[in-house]
């Protein structure tokens, strides 16, 4: 059977995983919303070295942005997408042409990691991210599916998810790419002007001189807050969080690190574009 390399159809999908599975291929699974940078792409290699077959998912997910959020203008180009994702060596990028059906009545809805840091300030994101998830892993029925730690909070997230219901994929971590100036890469980067892009790189560098005073013996509350005010002063419109947590529960802490291993996580916003970033502390 010949493949084509991208599929709208569930039906479609599905049976050119079974003939997969038949074939004794194995299958990693690689779910984007488009807008790719080199940070996806390092996913698909990550994908590529722990499977035989490697699928991507393109799509906008609704239930992941709230009113006001930029889903009608969050960037879409399917064709260069998708010449990137065959150039990375991906073997079939899955574009559903439908994922909710109009009377869709259920929700997915996640505790431990996902609650605090990003459900403080947007509430609807992880029910939205958890939902989409669960059907895509559906969809597809992968071995392994590859989350950037870009995105730190939803990867234990998704990684609760899947043990608590019992989804038989395993989660793999692959680590941030980042720009030269170490800003994170994120496909809202391209919202930036010259100026404001300057600011942006500025993140990364408090983040890192925050994470190595905790390591070195500070109290976290005072680290995180001049932190807090650094970020401001170097032009940010305000700062959701700066906040020192356990690497596995999220779970946040407080005075010393001791012999804890904290993970430091921010989101902040700049020219009205929010970014989030993470570090491993120590
Ligand atoms: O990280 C993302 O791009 C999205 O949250 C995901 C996992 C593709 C779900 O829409």
């Amino acid at each position: 059977m010949t493949t084509a390399f991208t599929v709208k159809s569930q039906t479609v999908l599905r049976s050119q995983i079974c003939g997969w599975r038949g074939s004794a291929e194995t299958i990693a699974f690689v779910p984007t919303m488009g807008a790719l940078h080199a940070g996806h792409i390092s996913l698909i290699t990550k994908a590529k070295k722990h499977a035989s077959k490697v699928v991507a998912s393109i799509y906008v997910n609704e239930t992941q942005f709230a009113e006001g959020e930029d889903l009608d203008t969050y960037p879409r180009d399917h064709k260069r997408d998708c010449e990137m994702l065959r150039a990375a060596g991906c073997d079939l990028v899955y574009i559903p042409e439908k994922m909710y059906d109009p009377y869709h009545s259920t929700t997915v809805n996640v505790g431990g990691p996902a609650l605090g840091l990003e459900t403080n300030h947007r509430a609807h994101f992880f029910g939205g991210v958890a939902l989409i998830v669960t059907k895509l892993l559906n969809r597809v029925q992968p071995d392994i599916a590859v989350f950037g730690e870009k995105d730190y909070q939803q990867l234990l997230t998704i990684r609760r998810l899947t043990a608590d219901l019992d989804i038989p994929v395993r989660i793999l971590a692959a680590p941030i790419m980042r720009e030269k100036d170490g800003l994170a890469m994120s496909s809202r980067n391209r919202y930036f002007d010259e100026e404001s892009r300057k600011i942006a790189g500025q993140l990364n560098v408090i983040m890192r001189q925050c994470a190595e005073e905790i390591a070195s013996g500070a109290d976290i509350n005072t680290a995180t807050d001049k932190a807090t005010i650094k970020i401001i002063k170097a032009g940010f419109d305000n700062v959701d969080y700066v906040a020192a947590a356990d690497t596995n529960s999220l779970e946040l802490l407080t005075g010393h690190l001791n012999n804890c291993r904290g993970r430091l996580l921010i989101a902040a916003h700049c020219k009205g574009v929010r970014l989030i970033d993470n570090c491993q502390i120590g």
